[in-house]
């Protein structure tokens, strides 16, 4: 399912984060950019040990919940690993929903200044952090569309979603969001 938006498009698929031929993959990262499990533990994995020394050595200081930094992609089709750090999902009353924006804003903007054309995202913070799907996927739509609305780049957004009931949730939010004819596209 896809959108254009002032020439871009914005697209969602079901799959696996690692295996998409973009420019730039983004990870679901903490803030110590530590590694972990889900999407970073199979970046990491697939990426290999490279992708971890540098940012190790870039950002020793980690990365702030809400903000993202970014790296080579090591042994991945990828050119750059965006690490993004969603909030942590505490009830909803803790800046979650702006903290979450922020993380997608900051990879997007990273992405523009790295010539990147074409980006993956994870739906972020729904996993380990715990955030409702169906109110991840508003936001994380919102956001890009917002962005794409506004740059017109970069000139491809694609949201990898891991399984069928992710999906279903960001194309029902995607339908309810951005029709199909909604004043951006074209
Ligand atoms: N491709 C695409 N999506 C995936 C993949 C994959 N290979 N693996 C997991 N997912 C999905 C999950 O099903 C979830 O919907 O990505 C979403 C994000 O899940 P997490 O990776 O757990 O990320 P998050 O919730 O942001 O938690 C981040 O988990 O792995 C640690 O180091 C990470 O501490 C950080 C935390």
């Amino acid at each position: 399912m896809k959108r254009i938006i002032r020439g871009a498009t914005l697209e969602l698929v079901q799959g696996d984060i690692t295996l998409q031929e973009v420019d730039a993959i983004v990870n679901a990262a903490n803030s110590r950019l530590a590694g972990g499990g889900g999407v970073d533990g199979a970046i990491h994995r697939r990426g290999g040990p490279s992708i971890m020394e540098e940012t190790r050595q870039k950002y020793p200081d980690g990365c702030p919940t809400g903000s993202a930094v970014i790296s080579g992609a090591g042994q991945l089709k990828a050119k750059y690993v965006i690490h993004a750090v969603g909030p942590v999902w505490r009830g909803g009353q803790q800046q979650e929903a702006e903290l979450l924006a922020s993380a997608y804003r900051r990879s997007l903007q990273l992405a523009v200044e790295h010539q990147c054309r074409s980006v993956a995202f994870p739906a972020l913070s729904t996993g380990a952090y715990g955030y409702p799907m169906d109110q991840a996927a508003r936001i994380a739509l919102q956001t890009v569309y917002a962005f794409l609305a506004e740059h017109g780049r970069p000139e491809l957004v694609r949201f990898v979603l891991f399984d069928d009931r992710a999906y279903r949730q960001f194309a029902e939010a995607m339908e309810e969001l951005i029709p199909e004819h909604a004043p951006n596209q074209g």
